[in-house]
C-alpha cells in the first residue's frame, strides 16, 4: 500500500452488544449517539454478538426477538445499514473459527485473572461453564477478525481489550503482522448515565428494578413516572456536584440530549425546584427518543427491508472476516484448499 492509499484508509472501529435485555437511555446517549457522528469519518462495525450470550442461559425464542430488535433500535436510531456494518456474530463463522485458533494463544493464567469472569461466576454459581471463561478469547477474535484500530469501550471492558492486544502482539510475534494492534475509543462527549434509582451505579439494561433504567422504546408516560421516582437528595437546590449524583445524573442526560452546556442548564434551572427539574429532564427524554421510537415501529413492519439488511450486512462481514481468517489458517500451517 503506498502512502496515499493508507492516508484514505479509513479506520475500523468495532463494537459489540449483548442482545440480552433492552437498550436502555445509557446505551443511546453513552454509546448509540455517539456512533452515529462517527460513520462518515470510519469504517464501522456493529456486532450483534449473540454467541457471548450463550454464556448465560438464554430463551431462544427471546434471544431470536431481542436480537432482531437490537438491530432495529441501531437503525430507528440514525446508523445507516449502507454506512456501517450492522450484523449478527452467529451468521460469521469466522468468529468461532478464530477464537479457537486464539485459545491456543491464550494461558489459563491470564483468563484466571480477568475480573469479570470472577464476578459472573460468582453470580452464575450454577453455571460457570467454559464459554464463560474464554469468553474474552471470542471477544479478541471479534476484533482481531476486521483488522480493528479502535474499539469504543466502557470501564468494565477495558481488561478484555486488553488481552485482546496481547494476544495479538503474541501471535504477531510469532507469525509476522497479521493483525493490527487495536486500541480503546474514547468518545469526545458522552456522559456516563446512572442509574436512576442508584446514581453511583451505572444505568444497566439487567438491574432488577426497572425503575432504574428507561428503556429506548418505553412508552412516554412511562418515561414521565420513572423519571418522577428518580433518586434525588433532601437539598433542594440545583447544583451539578459529585455530591448530588441524582440532580448530577439527570443534568447530564438533559444536557446530552439538549445538546447543552452544563453551566447553562445550571443557570437555567438556577431558581426552579426537583419537580421542574424532573418534569423538564422527562420530556426531553420523550422528545429524543420520539423520533426513534416512531422509525422503530416503522421498520417493524417493513420485514422484508430488515431481512435485507441483515443479509447483505452478514455478506460484507463475512467477507471481510474470511480474508484474516485465511491468512491465519494459512500462517498456523492448515492446508491450503484445492
Ligand atoms: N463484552 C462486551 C460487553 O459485554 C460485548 C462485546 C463482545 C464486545 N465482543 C466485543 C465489545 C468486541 C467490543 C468489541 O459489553
Amino acid at each position: 500500500m503506498d502512502i496515499v492509499q493508507k492516508e484514505q484508509k479509513k479506520q475500523v472501529i468495532f463494537s459489540g452488544m449483548q442482545p440480552t435485555g433492552f437498550l436502555t437511555l445509557g446505551n443511546y446517549i453513552g454509546a448509540l449517539k455517539n456512533w452515529i457522528g462517527l460513520q462518515d469519518q470510519y469504517h464501522c462495525l456493529y456486532c450483534i454478538v449473540d454467541l457471548h450470550s450463550l454464556t448465560v442461559r438464554q430463551d431462544p425464542a427471546n434471544l431470536r426477538k431481542r436480537s432482531r430488535e437490537v438491530l432495529m433500535q441501531y437503525i430507528a436510531a440514525g446508523l445507516d445499514p449502507e454506512k456501517n456494518i450492522i450484523f449478527y456474530q452467529s451468521h460469521v463463522p469466522a468468529h468461532s473459527e478464530l477464537s479457537w485458533i486464539l485459545s491456543c494463544f491464550t494461558y489459563m493464567g491470564e483468563l484466571n485473572r480477568m475480573t469479570q469472569f470472577k464476578e459472573k461466576a460468582q453470580k452464575n454459581e450454577s453455571n460457570v461453564n467454559a464459554g464463560l471463561f474464554t469468553y474474552p478469547v471470542l471477544m479478541a477474535a471479534d476484533i482481531l477478525l476486521y483488522q480493528t484500530d479502535l474499539v469504543p469501550v466502557g470501564e468494565d471492558q477495558k481488561q478484555h481489550l486488553e488481552i485482546a492486544r496481547d494476544i495479538a502482539t503474541r501471535f504477531n510475534n510469532i507469525y509476522g503482522d497479521v493483525f493490527t494492534i487495536p486500541e480503546g475509543y474514547i468518545p469526545k462527549v458522552g456522559a456516563r448515565i446512572m442509574s436512576l434509582q442508584d446514581p453511583t451505579k451505572k444505568m444497566s439494561k439487567s438491574d432488577e428494578n426497572e425503575n432504574g433504567y428507561i428503556r429506548i422504546l418505553d412508552e412516554p408516560n412511562r418515561i414521565m413516572n420513572k423519571i418522577k421516582r428518580a433518586v434525588t437528595d433532601s437539598k433542594g437546590q440545583i447544583c451539578y456536584s459529585d455530591e448530588q449524583p441524582g440532580i448530577k445524573n439527570l443534568l447530564d442526560i438533559y444536557c446530552s440530549l439538549r445538546e447543552e452546556s452544563v453551566e447553562s442548564a445550571v443557570d437555567h434551572f438556577q431558581s426552579k425546584g426537583y419537580g421542574d427539574l424532573k418534569k423538564e429532564v422527562g420530556e426531553t427524554i420523550v422528545e429524543a427518543l420520539r423520533p426513534i421510537q416512531e422509525k422503530f415501529q416503522e421498520l417493524e413492519k417493513n420485514k422484508d427491508y430488515i431481512d435485507q439488511i441483515i443479509k447483505d450486512n452478514g455478506d460484507k462481514a463475512n467477507a471481510l472476516a474470511q480474508r484474516t481468517l485465511r491468512k491465519v489458517q494459512k500462517k498456523v500451517g492448515f492446508p491450503p484448499r484445492v
